[in-house]
Order: C-alpha cells, then sequence, then structure tokens
C-alpha cells in the first residue's frame, strides 16, 4: 500500500477557525419546526413544548450561530403575527413552502430556545414582501431596551430584557428567480442597504449579512456579488454563499470529488470579497458566511400541496447514506482549510426535512450526516493549519485531480486534531501525519465511520447501520504518527504534541 504523508508545520497556519462555521440553519419549513423541535403533544415535550429527545440529540452537535426563520420562508414572513400571546396569532398561508403556518412557535420562542442551547441566534428579515422598516422595526423589538413601541411590545409580551440578536442576514437568496421578490442586484442592493443603515442606527453593534451568490449555476453567480457590494459598501460585515449537493450522476467517485468544486466555490466568492476591498469599494474586507450547505438531493418533494396548504406538512425528507457522510466531512474540511475567509457556517437543516435528525410521532433516529459533524465540531477550537498531502489520487471528469486523502487541521495549545477522509472506495490507507518543527507524541482520542456500501442508510428498523467508533489503529514512532484508515471512511483525532 503506497503510504499517504499529510505534511504540516505548527507555524504555517490559515487563521483561527470561528465557531460559527459550526451553525445550524431552522426554517419553518415542512416538519422542521413543527414536528420537529417543537410538538407540544408529544410525550418528549419539555415545558416549552419543545422535544427533549431532539434537543439531546442536537446538543451533540455543539451548534453555534442557528439561522432563523428562513430561507425561502423567511421572504413572505411577517415577524409581528408570530409575537404575543398564542391564541391571538394568526394563521396564515406560506407562499414559499405552499403550507399553513400557525405562528404558535416565533421568534421569542426560538430566542428561548436559543438561550438554552446555547446558540448564537441569527435571523433573517424579510426583504421579498417586507419592507426595510419592518425589519428595523423587528430589530428594535429584539434589541432595544424599552420606552418606544416596539421594545416595549417585547417587554409586554413578557420579555424584560432585550435579546440581543447581534447576527441578522438582509434577506433570503435574493438573486434566485423562485425567490418570493426576487429583483436585479441593483436594485437588491439598494434595499439591502436601506435596511442594513436603518438597522444599524437602530443598533449600531450588528453584524449584517447580504446575499451574495446561491448557486454556481446561476447566470448571474459572482456578477450578482460584484454588484451587491458595489453598492452595499460599508454596510456589511458578511457575504453569503448557499451550496447544496447530490450524487446526481450515480458514480461515488466523482461524487466524493465534489470538494474540489466546494473550494473553488469559496476561493472565486472571496476573490471578489478581496477585489471590492482592494479597489477601496468597500472599506472593510468582507468576509463568507456559507449559509446554507448541505447535501440535498432533491428527489423526494414530499406531499403535493397545490396550493392547498397544510399543516406540518412531509417536505423535502431527505434519506442519507454512507457516501454522503464523507460529502458532508469535504464540506467541513474545506470551510476548515478556508478559516481565513469562511467565518459563518449553517448546516442546512437541523432536523427532518434535509438534516442528521429524523422523527416520526415520538419516534427518532439519527441520519448518517450526523456522525462527521459530531466528530467534527467536538474538536473545533484552534487555528486552521495549511495542510500538504503527498500521496495517490484520481481524476475525475467534472472536477480534476483529487488525492484520495481529503483532510483539514487544527491546532489548540499542544493539541492537533486532524481530520481525515479516505475517498478510496476499496483500498484501505496509512495516512502519515508529520508535524515539520514538532513530534507528535500520543493520542488523545479519535472517532471515525466507516462503510463498505456507499448507499447504507440509517432507518427506523435500522438506525445503527452507520455510526462513529472509536478509533486506535495508530502508531506513533519518532514523533510521526501513522494512522490507518479502512476504504471509504471519515476520521476524527485529536493528538498531543511536544
Ligand atoms: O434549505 C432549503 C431551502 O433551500 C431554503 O429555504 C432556501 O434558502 C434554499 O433554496
Amino acid at each position: 500500500m503506497e503510504t499517504t504523508t499529510l505534511h504540516l508545520h505548527t507555524a504555517f497556519t490559515v487563521d483561527t477557525v470561528d465557531p460559527r462555521i459550526f451553525g445550524g440553519f431552522l426554517e419553518h419549513l415542512g416538519r422542521a419546526v413543527y414536528d420537529g423541535v417543537y410538538n407540544p403533544e408529544s410525550v418528549h415535550a419539555d415545558d416549552m413544548g419543545c422535544r427533549k429527545d431532539v434537543l439531546a440529540a442536537l446538543r451533540r452537535l455543539n451548534f453555534t450561530a442557528m439561522r432563523y426563520p428562513g430561507g425561502n420562508f423567511v421572504s413572505g414572513y411577517h415577524w409581528q403575527d408570530a409575537v404575543g400571546p398564542r391564541e391571538k396569532r394568526p394563521k396564515v398561508r406560506d407562499i414559499a413552502w405552499q403550507s399553513i403556518e400557525t405562528n404558535q412557535f416565533g421568534p421569542d420562542e426560538f430566542l428561548e430556545l436559543a438561550r438554552r442551547m446555547d446558540w448564537t441566534p441569527m435571523m433573517a428579515v424579510n426583504l421579498g414582501t417586507g419592507t426595510p422598516e419592518e425589519a428595523r422595526n423587528w430589530l428594535e423589538y429584539c434589541n432595544v431596551d424599552g420606552g418606544s413601541k416596539w421594545a416595549d411590545m417585547r417587554r409586554e409580551n413578557g420579555y424584560e430584557e432585550p435579546h440581543n440578536v447581534k447576527l441578522w442576514c438582509l434577506g433570503n437568496e435574493m438573486d434566485g428567480p423562485w425567490q418570493i421578490g426576487h429583483i436585479p442586484a441593483e436594485n437588491y442592493a439598494i434595499l439591502a442597504q436601506q435596511t442594513a443603515r436603518m438597522m444599524k442606527m437602530t443598533d449600531p453593534d450588528i453584524e449584517l449579512v447580504v446575499c451574495g451568490s446561491c448557486a454556481p449555476d446561476l447566470p448571474t453567480y459572482l456578477e450578482w456579488d460584484r454588484k451587491v457590494l458595489e453598492h452595499v459598501r460599508d454596510e456589511v460585515e458578511y457575504l453569503s454563499l448557499h451550496r447544496y449537493v447530490g450524487n446526481e450522476f450515480d458514480d461515488t467517485e466523482e461524487y466524493l470529488a465534489v470538494t474540489n468544486s466546494i473550494d473553488r466555490q469559496i476561493e472565486a466568492t472571496d476573490a471578489v470579497c478581496l477585489s471590492a476591498y482592494h479597489t477601496r469599494k468597500t472599506k472593510r474586507r468582507v468576509h463568507l458566511s456559507c449559509d446554507e450547505w448541505n447535501i440535498w438531493y432533491r428527489a423526494r418533494h414530499g406531499e403535493h400541496l397545490d396550493g392547498k396548504g397544510k399543516y406540518a406538512p412531509h417536505l423535502l425528507e431527505e434519506q442519507y447514506n454512507m457516501e454522503d457522510v464523507l460529502v458532508a466531512a469535504g464540506f467541513l474540511n474545506s470551510f476548515i482549510r478556508h478559516a481565513d475567509s469562511v467565518k459563518i457556517a449553517n448546516l442546512a437543516q437541523i432536523v427532518n426535512v434535509i438534516a442528521p435528525i429524523f422523527t416520526r410521532g415520538d419516534e427518532m433516529f439519527l441520519q448518517t450526516i450526523f456522525y462527521p459533524i459530531e466528530m467534527y465540531s467536538r474538536r473545533r477550537t484552534g487555528t486552521s493549519l495549511q495542510v500538504q498531502v503527498q500521496g495517490p489520487g484520481y481524476t475525475s471528469k467534472r472536477y480534476g485531480k483529487v488525492n484520495y486523502l481529503d483532510s483539514s487541521a487544527i491546532l489548540n495549545g499542544d493539541e492537533l486534531s486532524v481530520f481525515l477522509v479516505n475517498r478510496n472506495l476499496n483500498e484501505p490507507m496509512e495516512v502519515e501525519v508529520r508535524l515539520a518543527d514538532a513530534p507528535i507524541e500520543s493520542l488523545l482520542n479519535a472517532d471515525f465511520v466507516a462503510g463498505t456500501d456507499p448507499k447504507a442508510t440509517n432507518t427506523f428498523e435500522h438506525p445503527h447501520r452507520v455510526q462513529s467508533c472509536t478509533h486506535d489503529d495508530i502508531a506513533i514512532k519518532n514523533g510521526v504518527a501513522t494512522i490507518s484508515l479502512p476504504p471509504l471512511s471519515v476520521y476524527a483525532g485529536t493528538l498531543k504534541i511536544g
């Protein structure tokens, strides 16, 4: 077996890993909120009506920034419908997902949940059917102490203390022709700028995410980002990018190489931000918020609602498999490797729909992609190191040359975490981890997920077909660690260095 070497040096760093790259996304979509996170009828319901079993699983994922309430949903959402006494909240039609929104779970409940879960709330305002003023009013409701209409409304609703939401998104996927209120880049930029100014005049300490290109296959890809940054200039801290992938051609090797194109998308978008900064179009260097990422086959659209509307319909509800485990790990490797540009990333989404946790009645199981996220998130603190891989690989038709090993590394004092993905479907791999300027002394802990069948899934009947286990197949000699990986596997391990 040809050895693969991962070369690292403690001085060759990328940047501190922003914990917010381990964020999530909870949208009012299908059974994500109702019947997912929130179900007062469930035997698992807590005093808030949230499902304790789901929350316990979510705690294992250690999420940081949690984006809410959409997604496409937000482009028709009026937050005022969803605050105050529950019995007075109207039922409304959600046009984006053709559902009935009861508003029984609204921003105050979400922010209460975020406090309990230790999530950093990341709220999106409605720039589809909403106005800059409505967005500003929402910020006043959330962040201003009192003494004016919307802040006093929050106090009357039982929240004396401001919620202090410091991270806000200026709409959602406004470049997508499917988006309610989709407009050309220049028009959106003006709308976003007005909203941003009004919001920052209400609370100057907030950070804002402006909508960038949401898909590389749109004709306006990158041109949209360039135009938006030219107009918005100094009002925003982050530009969003979204990425969903799937094994479209049913070719596992090709699919596993998609990480190359995720890298390129991040680098291309960052180049637009850097160019705007260097040509003084923006005063600050705008960073990236990959605020929707996941595997989404779009194979299951769920129930056909045909405008009739339904409460908590079965929408999307993807089932993940073993090859998706490697792709989810590939996304996380890419975010870590680009720690200098990517400051926020949100797994879309967290329960049911397209998510790592799946419920049916009071039952629940963990989807395959749950495990890499848990394994990485536990080891997320520190500085990303540049990785250099020497070893065998293959050529993908769409994405070019790839090494069988996909990797990233985080250094935290004398602890080095390495994240390894063996994309070889048939062969095991020996990875030598060499830190050029310090010896590796011992293994602190390690986990891995492996499988021989790329299509293996977890189900209610077989919930543990794919899951993580502890890993100890490692030899450490002369300061070099040799880690043995089975074919088709993801590894996350923390090593003590001298
Ligand atoms: O996450 C599902 C949907 O995907 C979101 O609502 C939208 O923003 C994206 O197109």
